[in-house]
């Protein structure tokens, strides 16, 4: 693949500043941001960038949270090893400063909108490599707004596995009064019973009754399991659903789902997208694959990158005709509202349904 035609998929090719090694198994990546591009890649808190490399044929697409502050950070992601896992593994082991990376702009709506304006109580869960976006939240709300407060309780399995302890230090002792950090560590024993232990429902709820009172909006990053639990203790306790947000970083594929096409309806259906200002149809069967891979066989520059409804990088609005998403995990309440769907997840269910990419 050309330089070219990964600019044709939306792709930027961005040059390694920096690798810094974090902990025995993490490491952050600076890139290099000219001039020209600083406006493309501007992020807001909590935003993820795409990464993208071609190796032996195939198209290895990740996403990677930025974990700098909105306000004037540098343009950096955190990556964590998955044991076996390709991306990561080669980003750990290969990827070098000078080297050039695959980069798409910013995207995603895990994070508040800053506003100096505003005095709020942030209180932000996070666990392993979720830290990322936290991160990058609670630095540009201590930066951009004044007034707030933020509570972060972070999970981990030991001290040695935390990732960006000397940036966590170093936001305290510049907001020593704004800024809360709880280290929880499952396999290290410390001073308080509370901290000791897996960020599970019974040890929130009791954070919630001590510790985190009065939070006013919540994030929650972690793996499936804590994300999922922690957003139930919090609706459970009373807390209003649209002032938690969750973000996920994988979650397992669902078994299959068998789909029937209903009697006196057709088999397949037609459906129109607009990506990039151009229009193509493309015929779906009702009871196969993604609409996603249907396009992607006629159109190489639709936009994906987990193709497990996690990332969010696929979204589009459907604007007329209906489908049917397995699952979703990356959009929120007033998105589906607005009709927006996970072209990876959706399946057609009328006869003729019109996308535009987003
Ligand atoms: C919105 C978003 C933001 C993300 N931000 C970050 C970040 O800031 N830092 C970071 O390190 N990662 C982040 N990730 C995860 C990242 O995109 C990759 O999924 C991760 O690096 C693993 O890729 P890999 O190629 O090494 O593993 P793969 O080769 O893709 O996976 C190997 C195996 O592990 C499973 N698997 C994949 N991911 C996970 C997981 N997280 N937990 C458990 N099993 C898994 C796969 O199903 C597969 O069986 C983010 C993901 C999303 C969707
Ligand atoms: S490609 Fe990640 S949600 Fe569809």
């Amino acid at each position: 693949m050309t330089a070219a035609a990964a600019e044709d998929l939306g792709f930027v090719p961005l040059r390694v500043a920096a690798v810094d090694p974090l902990t025995s198994d993490s490491a952050a990546i600076t890139f290099e941001l000219p001039e020209e591009l600083q406006a493309r890649f501007a992020f807001r808190p909590g935003q993820h960038l795409t990464l993208r490399r071609v190796a032996d044929g195939q198209d290895l697409r990740r996403t990677y949270s930025v974990c700098t502050s909105a306000a004037g950070g540098p343009l950096r992601v955190a990556v964590k090893r998955l044991e076996g896992g390709v991306f990561s593994t080669w980003v750990l082991d290969a990827l070098r400063p000078g080297d050039v990376l695959e980069v798409l702009p910013p995207a995603g709506r895990f994070g508040p909108a800053v506003d100096p304006a505003r005095a709020r109580k942030y209180g932000l869960v996070a666990a392993g490599s979720g830290i990322t976006p936290v991160l990058s939240i609670a630095w540009t709300v201590l930066d951009v707004e004044p007034e707030s407060e933020v509570v972060l309780v972070y999970g981990n399995r030991t001290s040695g596995d935390v990732m960006f302890l000397e940036e966590l230090a170093d936001l305290k002792d510049r907001f020593p009064d704004r800024l809360q950090v709880l280290h929880v560590l499952s396999r290290e024993e410390q001073e308080s019973e509370l901290l000791s232990g897996r960020i599970d429902r019974a040890r929130l709820q009791r954070l919630l009754d001590t510790l985190l009172t009065d939070v006013d909006e919540w994030y929650l990053c972690g793996p499936f399991g804590m994300v999922t639990d922690g957003r139930q203790t919090l609706l459970d306790a009373g807390v209003d659903p649209s002032a938690v947000h969750v973000e996920l970083f994988h979650a397992d594929a669902p078994p299959p789902r068998v789909r029937t096409v209903p009697a006196g309806s057709a088999d397949t259906a037609v459906v129109t997208v607009v990506l990039h200002g151009r229009t193509t149809a493309v015929s779906v069967p009702k009871d196969g694959g993604s609409v996603l891979d249907a396009v992607l066989a006629v159109r190489a520059d639709a936009p994906f990158a987990c193709k497990g409804g996690v990332c969010g990088t696929c979204r589009a609005r459907c604007v007329s005709g209906s489908v049917e998403m397995d699952v979703n995990y990356a959009l929120e309440p007033d998105e589906l509202a607005a009709g927006v769907v996970l072209t990876c997840q959706s399946h057609p269910t009328s006869d003729e349904v019109r996308l535009e990419f987003l």
